[in-house]
């Protein structure tokens, strides 16, 4: 028996009033719209993401266009699979579908969320590499990263800001990812059901050293006790796993892998590559930790 549509995807609420959202779907299975009982009501956009941000939206800054372009660029050409193998690695050690009780194991879905999914590059690669049915609801802030991640049908793709509460009930997800995105802790532990796993990527101390110069943010000397300590509340670490690689580089994917970051709110790409022009970077180190959490 097909699973029923409510229980493939993590419960959505609406961010109005906190009633459950209902999924209508165009012909093609693509969003139509979601709304709840008292009559808010979000449309899909052509392209299949869906704003729930109402009012003023959020005060940060989204990536734009050109960057999620570069984001786009630079992930699809594969320098950063390691990263999504090892996600994929991890949610196989520790990912369960909740038990409905009633369906064998295998027909139950795998509920993921992904925050600042970016593109959604990781969440399609995970959901590709689980050995059974999964979707996922891919959270960003920028409405040109959530159109790119709504090209997949597995992937509820929704505008949304990490820093407010998530429009999503209390243990709807059985997997949280999140890769080099802001971590808005009590809303993981929220979503999470006990027993879920919370997977997060963060750069080491190394990554990606040779671009300091171009406006990345710093590392943070103090980053993994920071994280110890406001994980210690409502998760236990299951296991760590470094991943370490050099990769190469062109001016061109340079200005990618620039362009795609910080640097990219203030700098053009051709303006980055004409400077990779004149002072190549031939390589740089990519280091990043990945961390397994348990929620209590
Ligand atoms: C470094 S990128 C990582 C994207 C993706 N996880 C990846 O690794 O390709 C950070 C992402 O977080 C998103 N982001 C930043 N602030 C956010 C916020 N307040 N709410 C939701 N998303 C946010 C950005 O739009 C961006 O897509
Ligand atoms: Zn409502």
């Amino acid at each position: 028996m097909p699973t029923p549509d409510s229980a493939r995807w993590p419960e959505l609420i609406c961010p109005v009033c906190a009633g459950l959202l209902h999924l209508a779907r165009r012909p093609d299975g693509r969003p139509a719209s979601l709304s709840c009982e008292e009559g808010h009501r979000f449309d899909a956009a052509k392209q299949g993401h869906l704003n729930l941000l109402t009012g003023r939206g959020s005060k940060h800054a989204e990536d734009t266009k050109g960057m999620v372009a570069s984001r786009e660029r630079w992930l699809e050409s594969g320098h950063y699979s390691p990263i999504a193998a090892a996600l994929g690695r991890a949610v196989a050690r520790h990912g369960r579908p909740a038990s409905s009780g009633m369906d064998a194991e295998d027909q139950v879905p795998l509920r993921m969320v992904d925050t600042g999914a970016g593109t959604g590059y990781y969440t399609r690669n995970v959901l590709n590499s689980w050995d059974g049915p999964a979707t996922a609801v891919d959270l960003d802030l920028s409405k040109a990263a959530a159109q790119r991640a709504a090209r997949d049908f597995r992937v509820l793709s929704l505008v949304w800001d990490t820093w407010k509460d998530w429009p999503l009930s209390a243990g709807s997800a059985d997997v949280l990812l999140d890769v080099f995105a802001p971590r808005n802790l009590p809303e993981f532990a929220r979503v999470l059901r006990p027993g879920g796993l919370a997977v997060v990527v963060v750069p080491a101390p190394q990554h990606l050293r040779q671009l300091r110069t171009f406006g990345l943010l710093g590392i943070d000397e103090h980053k993994e006790e920071r994280l110890a300590t406001a994980f210690s509340t409502d998760f236990d670490e299951l296991d760590v796993e470094d991943v370490q690689s050099r990769i190469d580089l062109t001016p061109d994917s340079a200005a990618d892998l620039i362009h795609m970051g910080p640097a990219g709110h203030h700098s053009s790409w051709e303006t980055i590559r004409d400077g990779l022009v004149r002072d190549p970077v031939p390589h740089v180190d990519l280091a990043v930790r990945i961390h397994a959490y348990l929620r209590h």
